[in-house]
């Protein structure tokens, strides 16, 4: 790297690492608001280069789910749950869960709107008995990019969705799988952005 600089303002031939991490290739752009809200609180490269993953993940499980979850209110989600690490950037590289509630606050306070902002407090608690299956798809988003299975998540997915629990829960299993193989690919990207400047 032949950039130098200091706070999100470290710059690549004039473009900041958040940029960089925005608009690398393969991997869907993040839709416009999402993306202009992390310009705007100054998201790290690390944070922009992980909602870039779970959101391109999010895209593709969508589409196989179909029009049983509201695609774009999961989307945005996929594109802005971790927001809150904005404020608790310790929580890019350690565990924590103070950049839920947080995240959820500094969404409201962009003014976006509750039905939106909650993806930021609810995706660490998909066990709770109110999530909606919307709520739960951001969750698995933020599990399978980097090839995390869990059953039991998996199963209330499954059974959200409708019709012949096992059934459906197999062929989620196959997509998932299919998912999961790109683990490696997602974990270099991100790993190559920095979690501060
Ligand atoms: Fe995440």
């Amino acid at each position: 790297m032949t950039g130098a600089g200091r706070g999100n303002f470290i710059t690549v031939a004039g473009v900041t690492l958040l940029s960089r991490a925005l608009d690398a290739p393969g991997f869907a752009p993040l839709p416009p608001r999402a993306r202009a809200l992390l310009e705007t609180l100054g998201a790290p490269p690390r944070l922009g280069a992980h909602l870039r993953v779970v959101h391109d993940v999010a895209v593709t499980l969508t589409g196989w789910v179909g029009p049983r979850v509201d695609v774009p209110a999961v989307l945005f989600g996929a594109a802005t749950h971790d927001i809150g690490k904005v404020r608790h950037p310790a929580e890019l590289s350690g565990p924590g869960s103070l950049h839920e509630e947080a995240g959820y606050r500094l969404l409201l306070a962009q003014g976006v709107e509750e039905g939106l902002a909650r993806f930021a407090r609810t995706h660490g608690s998909w066990e709770s008995a109110d999530v909606t299956l919307d709520d739960l798809l951001v969750t698995l988003a933020d599990k399978v990019w980097k090839g995390k299975r869990l059953p039991d998540l998996e199963q209330r997915v499954a059974e959200g969705l409708g019709g012949p629990v096992w059934e459906t829960f197999l062929a989620l299993d196959d997509e998932l799988e299919r998912l999961a193989s790109g683990a490696d690919e997602r974990l270099a990207f991100q790993a190559a952005y920095p979690t501060s400047g």
